[in-house]
C-alpha cells in the first residue's frame, strides 16, 4: 500500500506523452494517471460522477483483493456505490465449489438487462473462476456483453486494464497462468477502519485432490517480512487495532524467501508492533502446524485465542485419497496438544462430505473427531466436483441420498457440540472489539471476542473500533448477549 501523498507526488512527475514505463509499480502509476483523465472526460460527457460497484464472492483472500480493486477505482475517480446499476460493476469470483460459479452466471444475466438500458455500463469479471479456460470459453460464447476479464495474478494491473477497456469495443481478456511476481505499493481501500486483512503469502502448493485453489491461485510465494511489517505499521498509524494475516496455508510461510523465515517467527515480529492489539491468521494446514507456533501463540498477548484447523474428513482412508498428508490419529494428537497448551483456545474447522468413495462408516469417523475435538464452529460442505482436479476422475459409488443423510447426521453433531462449547464462557467478562451497530436492533452493537465469538450488547456507534470489556450474560447458540462493564471492574 502507498500513502496518498506519496502517490500524488509521483503522479506529478509522470508525463503521459512519454511511453508507459515497463517496470512495476511505475507502469501502474502511469496508467492511474491516464485512467483519471479518461474518467474525468466521461464524467464531463455525462455531466455527473461515474459510479462503480464491486461484488465479491468467496473467501477472505477475495475480500482483500476487492479492497485493492476498489482502492484503484476510487483513486482514478469513480464513486463507489453498493448497487449493480453503477457505471462499472466488477464481480470478483470464486470457484471453490460449483454453486459459487452458478451464482455468478445468475448475476450476469441480471446485470445484462441493466446494461441494455445503459450502454455506457462496463462489466468486469475477475478472480478465481476466471482462471479456468472453460469459464472463459463460456463467457466468450454466451456472455458477449462482458467488457473485461482478468484473473487472480494481475489484479494490480486494474488501472491499465480499465484504460484498455475504455479504449476498445472488444472484450478485453488478460489471464496469466501463474506468476512469481508480487507488486507492492498500490492504493487500497479498506472496508473497516479498525481491522484489516494483510496478505502474507499467495498461492498454494498442497494440491489436496478435491481442491481447485492451487490451479487458480498458482504456486506458493511469500511476501517479504519487511513489507508485511511496514504495511501493518502503517495500518496501525491509521487506526487499525486488529490484523488478519492471510494465506492459503500460513504455516508454510517463508519457505520461498531468500532468507527463509517461519510463520512463528513472523508472528513474533508482528507482535512487537506497538499499538497493534490483536492478531489473527487464516488458514492453517494441520500437517505444517509447528510446536514453535503453538508456543508463540501460548505466550502471546496479542494473538487471538482462535485457530481454524481444517479437518476435511475424519477417516484416514479418505484423508489419504484427499492428499491431506495426515491421519485421523495425527490430527487428533495435534488438536489435543493445542488444547493442552492453550486451554482457552477456540478451534474451528472445515469438513467436506461426499468425497468420492466416502461411506457412512467414514462419516462416522468424522463425527467421532468432531465429538472428540469439540469445535467451536465447523463449516460443512457437500463435495463439489472441480474439473481438472484429481478427485474429479475418481468414481463415487455412494448415492446422493446417502451423501445427504451423512451430511445431515454430521451437521447435527456439529451444531450440538458448537452450542455447548460456545456457551461455556457464560458469566465471564471478556474483551470484545466492537465492529458494528446491530442490524436488527439499533440500541445494540456487535463485538468480537478474542476467540472469534460474537457478542451483542447495548451501545452506540461511538464504540465502533474500540476494545471494551463485556460480561457474557446469555449464550444463544453461536453468539452471546452481554453488557459492557467499565474497565476498572475487571
Ligand atoms: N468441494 C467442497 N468443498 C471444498 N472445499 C475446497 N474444495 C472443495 C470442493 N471441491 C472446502 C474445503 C476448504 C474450504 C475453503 O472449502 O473444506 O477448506
Ligand atoms: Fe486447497 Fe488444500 Fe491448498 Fe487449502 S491447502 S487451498 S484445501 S489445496
Amino acid at each position: 500500500m502507498i500513502k496518498n501523498e506519496e502517490l500524488e507526488a509521483i503522479l506529478q512527475t509522470i508525463d503521459l506523452r512519454d511511453d508507459a514505463p515497463t517496470d512495476e509499480p511505475m507502469r501502474q502509476y502511469y496508467f492511474i494517471k491516464q485512467a483519471r483523465e479518461l474518467v474525468s472526460a466521461e464524467r464531463a460527457k455525462l455531466g455527473r460522477p461515474l459510479t462503480a460497484d464491486g461484488e465479491t464472492f468467496g473467501c477472505q483472500m477475495n475480500a482483500k483483493d476487492s479492497e485493492k480493486l476498489i482502492g484503484i477505482l476510487e483513486n482514478i475517480g469513480f464513486e463507489m456505490i453498493d448497487d449493480e446499476s453503477a457505471d462499472l460493476v466488477f464481480y470478483n469470483t470464486c470457484t471453490v465449489r460449483d454453486n459459487a460459479n452458478q451464482r455468478v452466471y445468475g448475476r450476469l444475466g441480471f446485470v445484462n438487462q441493466m446494461k441494455k438500458k445503459n450502454p455506457h455500463k462496463k462489466i468486469a469479471l475477475c478472480g478465481c473462476m476466471m482462471q479456468e479456460p472453460s469459464v472463459i470459453e463460456k463467457i466468450q460464447k454466451s456472455y458477449k456483453f462482458v467488457d473485461l476479464i482478468f484473473g487472480t495474478h494481475n489484479i494490480y494491473k486494474f488501472a491499465e486494464l480499465i484504460v484498455s477497456m475504455y479504449n476498445s469495443n472488444e472484450m478485453i481478456i488478460d489471464i496469466w497462468e501463474d506468476t512469481n511476481k508480487i507488486v507492492e505499493d498500490l492504493p487500497a481501500e479498506r472496508k473497516y477502519s479498525f481491522k484489516s486483512g494483510v496478505n502474507i503469502m499467495y498461492g498454494c502448493n498442497n494440491f489436496c485432490s478435491y481442491c481447485i485453489v492451487p490451479y487458480v491461485r498458482g504456486r506458493e510465494r511469500s511476501r517479504n517480512p519487511r513489507d508485511i511489517i511496514q504495511e501493518i505499521e502503517k495500518l496501525v498509524t491509521e487506526g487499525v487495532v486488529e490484523v488478519m494475516l492471510l494465506g492459503q496455508n500460513v504455516n508454510s510461510y517463508g519457505k520461498t524467501l531468500e532468507e527463509p523465515m517461519s510463520f512463528a517467527q513472523l508472528l513474533q515480529e508482528v507482535e512487537k508492533i506497538e499499538g497493534l492489539q490483536r492478531i489473527r491468521f487464516m488458514t492453517s494446514h494441520p500437517k505444517d502446524l509447528s510446536d514453535d507456533l503453538i508456543q508463540v501463540m501460548k505466550h502471546s498477548r496479542k494473538i487471538c485465542r482462535h485457530l481454524h484447523l481444517p479437518l476435511q474428513a475424519g477417516s484416514t482412508r479418505i484423508l489419504e485419497a484427499m492428499n491431506r498428508r495426515y491421519t485421523k490419529e495425527q490430527y487428533l494428537a495435534l488438536a489435543h496438544k493445542i488444547r493442552r497448551e492453550i486451554p482457552d483456545i477456540a478451534l474451528t474447522t472445515d469438513i467436506i462430505v461426499g468425497f468420492p468413495g466416502e461411506t457412512a462408516a467414514d462419516v462416522d469417523e468424522t463425527i467421532e473427531v468432531v465429538r472428540e475435538v469439540q469445535y467451536d464452529n465447523a463449516f460443512t460442505f457437500l463435495y463439489s466436483k472441480r474439473t481438472g482436479t484429481p478427485a474429479a476422475t475418481m468414481p463415487n459409488p455412494t448415492g446422493e441420498d446417502e451423501i445427504k443423510a451423512n451430511f445431515d447426521r454430521l451437521l447435527k453433531v456439529v451444531q450440538e457440540t458448537a452450542r455447548s462449547r460456545v456457551g461455556r464462557l457464560t458469566g465471564q467478562v471478556q474483551s470484545a472489539l466492537v465492529e458494528e451497530c446491530n442490524e436488527h436492533d439499533s440500541t445494540l452493537v456487535s463485538g468480537r471476542l478474542s476467540n472469534n465469538t460474537i457478542v451483542h450488547f447495548p451501545g452506540d456507534s461511538s464504540l465502533i473500533g474500540k476494545i471494551v470489556n463485556v460480561r457474557l450474560v446469555e449464550s444463544h447458540g453461536f453468539y452471546y448477549m452481554g453488557e459492557q462493564v467499565p474497565d476498572n471492574i475487571v
